[in-house]
């Protein structure tokens, strides 16, 4: 019997950032993945931080190589009816994004935790949950054929949208909200430098279109495509083709190609499960919520959930006060909500849902607004870097 004060269940970005944050106070983790550390550092994912993950890397001690090799991003680009709009998020709300791949967030948490000696257990089969509603949660799990068990006082559900945490909260103390989207996106990554120092996401009556970059060197691009496509359908020149019709003429005139290094087609959905916790479990980032990319929300929606939760243990723990834990669903979820309506707005926004001509002409219109209205472009940046958490006015309350 293995003992431990946290069982982190998912090797992800939000289990390896809470495992490191509640390392640095003291609080003893164990932390479950059931892949194998290879696949799980190669995964391609997005690649846009706001401020407050930022500072929350820096916190667990993680910073150094964002700090160095993250792109500051000032604004980012709309490109409709031929036409662009820039989102001055500097001047708009003072702060800036960084540009920055999941996958060196993921690689530098790996690393990161190697140093705390409560190495992850990777292929962790079989993992299962119990006793969440006695006060004595129990974690088994198989490893090389041998069965294992964990007690610890609090088990945090890192393990995404498919993972087994949600799926052990019994169906009627649960409620899940969700959209599928009708199409999904299709993602190149290129050796070729970007089209644009900034992010532009382009509306177009072929579809959406979104330019992002890894570095100088290194472009990640995407274009909506029909649900039901499949990547072998896509060769490279039929994408740098697409690409190049959905963006203005002077943007596709500089597009530079080359051969793809990863190309993939994600579906598209927002995805909420309420609570966020079950007795001695707590949901955290995938588990309980999915948004779609549009926003870039994903990995930042899962580091506020692990900074809320992070200190509502630190204060059992430390101040013997449940009272930040008790709230941590409520708080993550007024975020949660937020995120997920500013993710469906701007995909609503930017896509193309149908051939219906008053729905694509109302998308003009919300875009021009944007370019006309300082009010209305400062809700979309201050959303866009990140709604700041207000503890102070909670506690008012
Ligand atoms: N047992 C152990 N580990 C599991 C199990 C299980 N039963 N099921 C899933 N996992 C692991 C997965 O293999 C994965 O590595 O949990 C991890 C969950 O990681 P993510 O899906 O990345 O979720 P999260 O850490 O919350 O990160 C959210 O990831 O998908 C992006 O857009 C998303 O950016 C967001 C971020
Ligand atoms: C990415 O760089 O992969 C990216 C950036 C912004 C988004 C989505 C994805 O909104």
């Amino acid at each position: 019997m293995q003992r431990t004060q946290v069982a982190i269940i998912g090797g992800g970005p939000s289990g390896l950032l809470l495992g490191q944050l509640l390392a640095r106070q003291g609080i003893d983790t164990i932390v479950l993945e059931q892949r194998s550390r290879a696949y799980v550092e190669a995964r391609i994912r997005a690649g846009l931080l706001e401020p407050g993950t930022v500072e929350l890397l820096h916190t667990a001690g993680v910073g150094a190589r964002l700090a160095r090799e993250g792109l500051v991003h000032e604004g980012f680009e709309l490109a409709f009816d031929g036409r662009v709009e820039r989102i001055d998020l500097k001047g708009l709300t003072g702060e800036a994004v960084t540009v920055y791949g999941q996958t060196e967030v993921q690689r530098d948490l790996g690393e990161a935790r190697d140093t705390v000696g409560r190495p992850v257990i990777y292929e962790a089969e079989e993992v299962r949950l119990s006793g969440l509603d006695t006060g004595h949660p129990r974690v088994r799990y198989r490893r090389g054929g041998v069965e294992e068990e964990i007690e610890c006082d609090f088990i945090a559900g890192c393990d995404g949208y498919h993972g087994v945490s949600r799926q052990s909260i019994p169906a009627d103390r649960i409620r899940t909200y969700e959209r599928i989207y009708p199409f999904g996106w299709l993602g190149v990554l290129a050796d070729v430098p970007p089209v644009s120092h900034e992010l532009v996401y382009a509306n177009h009556a072929r579809g959406f279109a979104l330019c992002s970059m890894r570095s100088a060197h290194r472009s990640r691009y995407y274009v909506q495509c029909p649900l039901d496509d499949r990547v072998e359908e896509w060769s490279d020149a039929r994408f740098w083709d697409e690409l190049r019709a959905r963006l203005p003429e002077a943007y596709a005139a500089r597009l530079v190609t080359g051969p793809s290094i990863e190309k993939s087609i994600a579906p598209l959905r927002s995805f909420v499960a309420e609570p966020m916790r079950f007795g001695s479990l707590f949901l955290v980032g995938d588990a309980a919520h999915i948004v779609p990319p549009t926003g870039a929300k994903g990995l930042n929606l899962a580091a506020a959930d692990v900074r809320v939760l992070c200190d509502g243990l630190v204060d059992h723990y430390r101040a013997g006060s449940d009272l930040l834990l008790d709230e941590y669903s409520t708080r993550a979820l007024r975020r949660v909500w937020k995120a997920t309506r500013f993710s469906w707005w701007f995909t609503t926004v930017m896509h193309k849902f149908s051939d219906e001509i008053f729905a694509a002409r109302l998308q003009l219109a919300e875009l021009e607004l944007l370019g006309e209205s300082r009010a209305a472009a400062q809700a979309v940046a201050e959303n866009y870097v990140g709604l700041r958490f207000r503890r102070a006015e909670h506690e008012s309350r």
